[in-house]
């Protein structure tokens, strides 16, 4: 199969699968809760952002980190590829911004203090991360926060789940995992090349911090950013 019309498909699917199986039921699970580093990293974004301030949560999902934005009285605007998800957002948060659009069309020019993306790079395709961290640094203004999450997992597991898909016939480049049947997409990219990215971003690394995920499968890797002022 060719890699590209491939990836349109994961990326399809992923957004009917958001809308359909995970919206309903989003935060009784994983988005019901919100643990200590990540509350720690949004907190220090939002108070670095002056008072009424705007921040970008891109890939918000049901806007789990809205209410930590909202209390802190500066105005949050929510992008994320689902309409599920974002309808969820809406609903608990009508004082938000919701927009449906993906990472990697995000329109913004700088009309942001400060920008989060949690839990989402994992989506995202190796051949688009040039293309999302682009657009994350353009959405803030010069001087501004850039927040994001980094999905990691156990090179082992990355090895074994290359050779399953590869013996699948399917087109995929080391450091992505496909569930059987297309019922999942993640990538996992190796941490140098992260920081090349971002370096090539135009965006400078202020501060890093891993952290293990809720089992010992995965791990964050919590990067805060900041687009020089000039
Ligand atoms: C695990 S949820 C995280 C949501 C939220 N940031 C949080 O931490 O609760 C991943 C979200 O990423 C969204 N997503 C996946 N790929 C995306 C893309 N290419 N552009 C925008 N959103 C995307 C999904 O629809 C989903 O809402």
């Amino acid at each position: 199969m060719e890699r590209a019309t491939w990836l349109r498909e994961i990326r399809r699917a992923a957004e009917e699968r958001w809308d359909t199986r995970y919206a309903p039921s989003y935060d009784e699970h994983e988005g019901g809760s919100i643990d200590p580093v990540h509350r720690r990293f949004v907190t220090g974004v939002v108070e670095w952002t002056p008072p009424g301030g705007r921040v970008l949560d891109a890939a918000c999902g049901t806007g789990r980190f809205f209410g930590i934005v909202l209390a802190a009285g500066r105005a949050v605007t929510g992008t994320d590829q689902s309409s599920g998800m974002l309808a969820r957002a809406a609903e608990k948060h009508p004082e938000a911004v919701t927009e449906h659009v993906g990472l990697q069309e995000l329109p913004y020019d700088a009309e942001f203090d400060a920008v989060i993306c949690v839990d989402a790079m994992e989506n995202v395709f190796p051949e688009d991360w040039p293309v999302v961290l682009a657009n994350l640094r353009r959405a803030v203004r010069p001087g501004g926060e850039v927040y994001l999450t980094v999905e990691r997992t156990p090179e082992p597991v990355l090895i074994g789940s290359f050779a399953e898909a590869t013996a699948q016939g399917l087109p995929v480049v080391h450091g992505e995992m496909v569930a059987r049947g297309g019922a999942g997409y993640h990538y996992y990219p190796p941490i140098g090349q992260v920081g090349a990215w971002i370096a090539g971003a135009g965006l400078d690394v202020v501060a890093e911090e891993e952290a293990p995920g809720e089992d010992d499968s995965y791990s964050y890797e919590h990067i805060l950013l900041r687009r020089p002022a000039s």
